[in-house]
């Protein structure tokens, strides 16, 4: 198992915000980027409605994230499945569209490639149910701020940041965007 200080220390204040949105019925959960598997193993354990699929692109943490697994015998998690969250949601092992309740992606923005953030917006986009959540923690919101401003002719950028920042928003998806400040 992945050593995981953040994520032991970040793991309560997340499962209170989660727990807002998991309802009290049954809940599909996709974890994107799951890492260690700690957040998986502790929500899920903590969610018993949840059906909670963990998922990561780097194979250090699907090994990790099933081994939490097996040693706090959580039994509404499911073993891990490769993502990589830059690619299309059609690879994302075959969750069909309109079937997730809660999308959840932890401190994986700020340490990828733009291209990750965006793949991870569409395909929750695609996958939630109407009503579906996309929870975020980290620094997901300065990092998109980064990556556009990076993108920014020098002489607009003062210019634009703060009304472009106000403007983004998610589309007409149907899904809402839950960020927890880290
Ligand atoms: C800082 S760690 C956070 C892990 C975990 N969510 C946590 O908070 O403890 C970033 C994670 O993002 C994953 N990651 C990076 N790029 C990714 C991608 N393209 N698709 C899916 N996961 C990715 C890494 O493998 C790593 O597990």
């Amino acid at each position: 198992m992945l050593r995981a200080a953040a994520a032991e220390r970040n793991k309560d204040p997340i499962l209170a915000v989660l727990r807002e949105y998991a309802g009290p019925g049954p809940v599909r959960v996709l974890e994107v980027a799951a890492g260690s598997g700690l957040h998986a193993a502790h929500c899920a354990r903590a969610l018993p409605r949840a059906l909670w699929q963990p998922s990561d692109v780097d194979p250090r943490a699907l090994q990790s994230i099933a081994a939490f697994r097996e040693a706090m015998q959580v039994h509404n998690m499911l073993p891990p499945i490769h993502l990589d969250a830059s690619q299309s949601w059609e690879t994302w092992g075959g969750t069909q569209p309109g079937t997730l309740d809660l999308v959840i992606n932890i401190n994986m923005m700020h340490v990828s490639e733009l291209r990750c953030t965006q793949g991870l917006f569409k395909g929750a986009g695609v996958l939630l149910k109407p009503g579906g959540v996309l929870f975020t923690y980290g620094l997901c919101v300065s990092s998109a701020i980064r990556h556009w401003w990076a993108d920014q002719p020098s002489e607009q950028r003062g210019l634009r940041l703060q009304s472009e920042a106000e403007e983004s928003g998610l589309g007409p998806s149907g899904h809402r965007s839950v960020a927890a400040a880290g």
